[in-house]
């Protein structure tokens, strides 16, 4: 918690997503199935960790993370997942890296609205190059954001690119309650 909130302009929450978040996040999507997994933004693992449970053990499971503090936690606690420190719009980089030009989804907590419009789309734009036509992408975002300039410009961005963009009912079990767009290329 403490890690959080004294980086809080760059992780952009106070704590870790909850159990709740983590839990429907795996279970939106078929991941028994899938090869090749990325999460952005992993953060101390809360999420990884629940993921893992779910992936197949033969899956490539990548995760990017700009705190290199996080980093070294999460490859502490969650062993089955590669962590790299680096920042998300490089994620091509790592699955060329691993053999791989695609993966089947894309789950970030990562906080846009602390984005610029650029970062936004940069980082947008290497998400949707990861993706193949069907790929999925998974993100949340504070109900509050919804408010703000940089979320809705987010979530016009989203609605622009993917041919389907849904989002759940607000999850109150987490605070700030926060919203799960689940999104198709
Ligand atoms: C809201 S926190 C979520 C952390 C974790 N997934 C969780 O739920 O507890 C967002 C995370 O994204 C990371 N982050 C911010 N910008 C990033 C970027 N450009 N690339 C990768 N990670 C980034 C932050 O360091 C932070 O750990």
């Amino acid at each position: 918690m403490d890690h959080f909130i004294r980086n809080i302009r760059k992780t952009g929450a106070v704590s870790s997503c909850s159990s709740e978040v983590a839990r429907i996040l795996a279970e939106s999507l078929d991941l028994a199935n899938f090869d090749t997994v990325v999460e952005l933004g992993s953060g101390t693992g809360a999420i990884t960790k629940k993921l893992l449970e779910y992936v197949s053990p033969n899956a490539l499971f990548l995760a990017l993370e700009l705190n290199e503090h996080f980093v070294e936690q999460t490859k502490k606690s969650c062993p089955k997942a590669l962590v790299y420190h680096d920042s998300a719009e490089n994620v091509k980089k790592y699955l060329n890296k691993h053999g791989k030009e695609t993966c089947n989804c894309v789950i970030s907590t990562l906080p846009w609205t602390l984005f610029n419009e650029e970062l936004q789309k940069k980082i947008l734009s290497s998400i949707l190059d990861v993706l193949p036509p069907g790929g999925e992408f998974l993100t949340v975002s504070y109900t509050f954001s919804s408010l703000m300039p940089a979320g809705r410009r987010f979530r016009s961005l989203m609605r622009g690119q993917f041919s389907d963009v849904r989002r759940t009912k607000p999850v109150w079990k987490n605070l700030p309650p926060l919203y799960i767009y689940h999104c198709k290329k």
